[in-house]
């Protein structure tokens, strides 16, 4: 089968490094991909959003299968404009459609579903621009910190935690009335903030049935021991040590049991990833988020994990022929260090030539800013390399990781020093 994989990060590079590995992956393209992918796979220059182009390229290049990598052609409805023409509704897709993708899409969404169907998650409510002064009595009602969301998509940058009332309300009055976050912050969610450990499940279903993924943590803060600015993820682990039968049993019942009942009896079709952000707050599970596809940089800590066919276990999701499917996960530790561009996530300079990507090294180099110039590899975005190191132990993952992150530079390459070293501590505490 011909597979089109849809995003340029190093999730997708890491996507199409494991579907290449499928016998049942005959040729494989990626648009728009990146330095990486052109490696293992043909790059096409089309944008993730340019659903004509893409479309007529699936036809002219007899896909069988399209992975869709990112959130943005989900929640714009690429899988609706597939299934609306005759010709194209037969070429399976991973992704929901766009009734699906508002479990990302609208946090105000997303959070009434999670309300209607107990799935447990923090207590918020809801203000549009007109009820700010609503919003504000809301706030006062908290202790903080107090958390704030934009409704619709920003980027990644659409939550903002306060630590005190009146930053909340400066907050408030910036996104309702200021629209901080244009259309995307026209409604603004306020939530109880909530104390505890992160973790990163993903789930593949058919709206049906379902099959767990390896678990992650991610590290998004640019700073070592979590200090300084959000980023898209500077690293991740997994597996994640306190995610033991115990609390993924609690997660599979109290979590994903109840989401996928609630998708079915909300008539809303979903044949793709569900990326559950999770807190762990005290042994128990309270969402903070979903979104509509596999993280980035998770997706290079969990592929590495996962044995046998991955392609067979998506082409049974987008048939909607997940019902018996199981995946069995190495036991092995995967961690995952992005190196970035200097100033990440602020300004930052691309078109910087990075070396040492040719050492040799039992690490996984997957690509995610990158771009090729006469076959030479430079930067081109703020997170620009993800390597994964395996090994046995957590410990000698991160050393594997960290010696491959030695090899590779460019003028102002950045990357968290700590990856891993929290849940080595935990770890070794419970030992
Ligand atoms: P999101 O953009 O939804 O991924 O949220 C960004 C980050 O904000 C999350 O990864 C959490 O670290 C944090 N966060 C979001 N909601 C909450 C909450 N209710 N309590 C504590 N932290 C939160
Ligand atoms: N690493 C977080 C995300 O992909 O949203």
């Amino acid at each position: 089968m011909n597979v089109l994989i849809i995003g340029n990060g190093g999730r997708e590079h890491a996507l199409a490094w494991k579907i290449k590995q499928s016998s049942l992956c005959d040729q494989l393209f990626v648009a728009p991909g990146n330095a990486g992918t052109a490696s293992l796979a043909k790059n096409v220059s089309i944008a993730a959003d340019n659903f004509p182009d893409l479309a007529k390229f699936a036809l002219g290049n007899s896909i069988g299968l399209i992975v869709v990598g990112p959130e943005g052609p989900l929640v714009k409805g690429i899988r609706d404009y597939f299934q609306a023409d005759s010709l194209l509704k037969h070429i399976l897709l991973v992704g929901p459609g766009q009734s699906g993708a508002r479990l990302e899409g609208s946090k105000d969404f997303s959070k009434q579903f999670m309300l209607r169907n107990n799935v447990p998650t923090a207590r918020a409510k809801t203000f549009s621009s007109h009820q700010l002064q609503e919003s504000f009595k809301f706030v006062e009602t908290f202790k903080p910190p107090i958390v704030l969301k934009a409704d619709g998509l920003a980027a990644g940058k659409g939550v903002i935690i306060c630590s005190s009332v009146s930053e909340a309300k400066d907050n408030l009055r910036e996104m309702l009335e200021g629209k901080k976050f244009g259309e995307a912050s026209a409604k603004v969610l306020v939530e109880e903030f909530l104390d505890g450990i992160e973790l990163s499940v993903f789930v593949l279903t058919d709206g049906e049935d379902y099959v767990i993924l390896p678990e992650a943590k991610d590290y998004k803060r640019i700073g070592d021991n979590d200090e300084g600015p959000n980023t898209g993820g500077m690293g991740a682990v997994s597996p994640v040590v306190f995610a033991d039968a115990d609390f993924m049993k609690k997660v599979e019942e109290k979590v994903i049991q109840p989401t996928i009942t609630g998708l079915k009896d909300e008539r809303i079709p979903y044949r793709g990833f569900i990326f559950i952000g999770l807190m762990n707050v005290g042994g128990e599970p309270f969402v903070i988020e979903y979104n509509a596809r596999m993280g980035d940089p998770e997706t290079e800590v969990v592929m590495p994990r996962i044995k046998g066919d991955f392609l067979e276990l998506l082409i049974a999701t987008a048939l909607g022929k997940l019902k018996g499917k199981s995946t069995s996960v190495s036991s092995e530790y995967a961690v995952t260090i992005f190196m970035v561009s200097g100033g990440y996530p602020a300004d930052f300079e691309k078109g910087k030539k990075i070396s040492g990507l040719t050492a040799e090294t039992e690490a996984l180099t997957f690509y995610a800013g990158t771009k090729l110039v006469n076959d030479e590899v430079f930067s081109d975005g703020g997170r620009v390399i993800a390597v994964t190191g395996l090994g046995s132990t957590l410990e000698i993952a991160r050393e594997k990781a960290y010696a491959r992150v030695a090899t590779i530079n460019w003028d102002g390459a950045y990357n968290r020093a700590d990856i891993g070293l929290d849940l080595q501590r935990l770890e070794d505490n419970r030992k």
